[in-house]
């Protein structure tokens, strides 16, 4: 009878706990009112969170051609999980404020200031946080990344990296990007990389094979001899050389 009573009790004290988690989560979801769509606004934070995470090593290692993508991306993610939470206006303020901080991570980019970008960047990471504790949900709190958010794409920028690369490697033979401003006398005669990129005969691979042949000496006469870069190194070089086709067909 008295452990009934005991049960009965420890019973009664699990409903009332229970119980009070809706109310919890009730006056919660009673802020953020009704979403019309509930899976499209979790695939947008979803993916909010992850150009959010791009941004960071985009921004991080200079690559503020890709920081500069990811804010604009950001910036219909945002607007378009606004218009999936109800048209209150605390909400519209909160999308608001956050905007306002996005604009700020925006200068930075194009400043490329990567100490007003971190300072940027955490303002911005903190509206992502005030509105979750606003809409009743704290437990989604968002940090500066750790480790990049997905390992197939590079953060950092290889077309730059290789456009210095071919200054260091390439340059003392080949005019790399300007010809009036590049060409000299003391050059030996090689072709110019505007030149060698619009050829018919210009490809990505031929370039990784002209590259990452084992001869000493490359090159159609046998002139050039193998710079010996790493596979990294040559990519970035590709890329370098496939961006100056795209800028000289334009
Ligand atoms: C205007 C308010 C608001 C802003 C600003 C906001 N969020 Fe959210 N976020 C929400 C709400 C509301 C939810 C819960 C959505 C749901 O599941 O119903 C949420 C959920 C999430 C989730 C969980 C999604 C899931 O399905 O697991 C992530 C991750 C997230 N937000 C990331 C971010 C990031 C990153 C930012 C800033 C760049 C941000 N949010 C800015 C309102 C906001
Ligand atoms: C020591 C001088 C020298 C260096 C350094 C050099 N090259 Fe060359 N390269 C040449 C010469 C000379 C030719 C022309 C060969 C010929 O036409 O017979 C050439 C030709 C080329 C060609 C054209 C090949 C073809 O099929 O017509 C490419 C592409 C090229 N070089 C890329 C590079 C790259 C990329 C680098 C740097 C990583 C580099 N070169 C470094 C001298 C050099």
């Amino acid at each position: 009878m008295h452990l009934r009573a005991l049960y009965l009790a420890a019973f009664l004290a699990a409903c009332s706990a229970t119980a009070a988690l809706p109310v919890l989560q009730g006056s919660a979801a009673a802020q953020s009112a009704p979403v019309a769509d509930p899976i499209a606004l979790s695939d947008a934070m979803t993916r909010l969170q992850l150009q959010h995470a791009k941004l960071w090593f985009a921004g991080k290692l200079g690559n503020w051609a890709l920081a500069s993508y990811e804010v604009e991306k950001i910036d219909l993610t945002l607007e378009a999980a606004g218009k999936l939470l109800a048209a209150e206006g605390s909400i519209r303020s909160q999308v608001t404020r956050t905007k306002e901080q996005l604009e700020a991570v925006r200068q930075a980019v194009r400043l490329k200031n990567l100490s007003v970008f971190t300072k940027a960047y955490s303002s911005l990471t903190n509206e992502c946080n005030g509105c979750h504790r606003a809409n009743g949900y704290a437990s989604i709190a968002i940090q500066l990344p750790a480790i990049p958010p997905v390992p197939n794409q590079l953060f950092v920028d290889q077309v730059t990296e290789g456009k210095a690369l071919a200054r260091a490697s390439c340059g003392t033979c080949h005019v790399i990007a300007d010809v009036a401003k590049e060409s000299s006398a003391s050059r030996p005669p090689a072709p110019d990389f505007p030149e060698i990129v619009v050829r018919s005969s210009f490809s990505a691979d031929a370039i990784r094979q002209l590259l990452s042949s084992g001869h000493r000496r490359i090159g159609p006469a046998q002139a050039m001899a193998n710079p010996r870069l790493t596979e990294n190194q040559i990519e970035a070089v590709v890329a370098y050389l496939e961006t100056l086709r795209v800028d000289r067909s334009r």
